[in-house]
This record gives C-alpha cells, structure tokens and sequence, in this order.
C-alpha cells in the first residue's frame, strides 16, 4: 500500500489578516506550509504529496518545498480552487492512482506530530477506510439560532458525545473520489458546503472513524493562534 497527501494551502488566510496567504506566513522562520509537509514526511508513511497553491504561487510554493532537504518525496504543486473542497478535488485531479491512501491535511495545522500523521495511516491501511482524528471537547456548547447580537439557545448536546475533529483525515482513495463526486453533484441544491472532507464522507452514509488527535495539532486561523504555535515550538 502506498499514501498520499494532499497539503491544502490555497487559503487567503482572510481572518489572519497578513499581506501575504496563510501557508506562506513565517512561522520561527520557515513558512506554515513548509513545516506542515516536512512532518508529513517526517511521519515516514507518506510517499508523495500534492499541495494546493494560492492564486499566481504555484512556483513559490514549488521551490520553496521541492528544494528542502527534508522534503524526500515526490511533490507535485496545482492551483487552488475557490473554496477548501474545490482545492481538494484539483488536489485528488492529479493523484496517482496507484495509491490506496490519501491523507489530507491543512497547511494551517503546522505542527501536526508525525505520531498523529501515522495512527490516522495506519487506521486506514487497517481497513478504516475514513478516518479523522478527534479530541473531546472542554467547553459546553450549546446550540443556538443564529442572530446577529443576541441569540436563543435550543439546546446543550452531552459533551461526552462530542468532537473537535482536526488533519490529516485519511481515506481509501477510491471512497475520498466517490464522496467529493457526490459533493460536486450535490452543490447547487444543498446551501452549505462541507468544511472538512469526512463531512462528504458522511454524507454518502459510509462510516467514519476517529482515532485521537492532538493538541499540538491545533489550527492556525488568528494572530493568537500563530503566537501559541511560536510557544509551542520554542519548547
Ligand atoms: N484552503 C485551500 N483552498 C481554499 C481555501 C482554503 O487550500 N480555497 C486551505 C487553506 O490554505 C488552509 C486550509 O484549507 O490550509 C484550511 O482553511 P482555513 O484555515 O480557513 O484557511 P484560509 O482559508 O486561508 O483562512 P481564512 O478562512 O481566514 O481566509
Ligand atoms: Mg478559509
């Protein structure tokens, strides 16, 4: 069996608010992109990676990773798309078929532990064929209407029965290309569109499985979030 993974970082990076897109954003001196596929090779599971690129960055993106050292797989770069599934889809477009796996990570989740990178592989190759790591939710929450200033509550779910879910997720190729077909077809007639790829999955009625996640794992959205990656990197 072999793996491959797709590296989403196409992003703006809107909610960040730097003058250049997320994945390209310093992180203790090397851009997020960057320290995301290193440790997805570093993992050792991975055999090659696609990355999605932001909007006319396809050669920076390209030489910043296929020229490090630590980059040892085969590193293929295409556009984005419009949204994170579209990116995905262009991603899965050029994949091999020979592999059986793919993983599919966000370049904003930069410190993914290579542990986490292979208990999601080896979930898959063990015959989950989706698979996302997951860690039980602190907060209560509640569900709510959605209102501009003041909103009503209808609803506490039993936060035992709750997970904040993050990347890589893994699949079997053949499953990951069935559910972002049916993604595509369903888009027009259904409002929102799925903000993680198990979503997709789910929708088809296949199972998905979680394995433990990771808090080092956590995603990079704000200026605070990026200031609690550079701690975490300093320890
Ligand atoms: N992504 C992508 N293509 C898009 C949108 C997002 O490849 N059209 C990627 C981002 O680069 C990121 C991941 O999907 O690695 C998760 O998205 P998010 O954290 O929302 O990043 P951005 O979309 O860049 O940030 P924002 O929503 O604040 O603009
Ligand atoms: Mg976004």
């Amino acid at each position: 069996m072999t793996t491959l993974a797709i590296l989403t970082a196409a992003g703006s990076g809107a909610r960040l608010g730097r003058d250049l897109p997320k994945a390209l954003v310093d992180l203790g001196g090397f851009p997020l992109v960057l320290h995301a596929a290193r440790r997805l090779v570093g993992s050792g599971v991975v055999d090659a990676l696609v990355v999605t690129a932001p909007d006319g960055l396809r050669d920076v993106v390209a030489d910043l990773l296929i020229t490090d050292a630590h980059v040892t797989v085969p590193v293929t770069v295409v556009d984005g798309g419009p949204t994170r599934q579209a990116s995905v889809a262009a991603g899965l477009a050029v994949a091999d078929a020979s592999h059986d796996v793919v993983l599919v990570h966000d370049a904003a989740r930069p410190l993914v532990p290579a542990d986490l990178v292979r208990r999601v592989d080896a979930a898959v190759r063990a015959g989950h064929d989706a698979v996302v790591p997951g860690l039980p939710v602190t907060d209560t929450v509640k569900q709510v209407v959605p209102g501009d200033d003041v909103e009503l509550v209808v609803g506490t779910p039993d936060r035992a029965w709750l997970r904040a879910v993050q990347t890589p997720q893994g699949f079997t190729r053949e499953l990951l290309e069935r559910a972002h077909k049916a993604g595509r077809e369903r888009s027009g007639s259904e409002a929102a569109a799925a903000t993680d790829d198990a979503g997709l999955v789910e929708a088809l009625g296949e199972p998905v499985h979680i394995v433990r996640g990771d808090a080092a794992a956590a995603k990079i959205t704000t200026e605070r979030d990026l200031r609690m990656a550079a701690l975490e990197l300093e320890d």
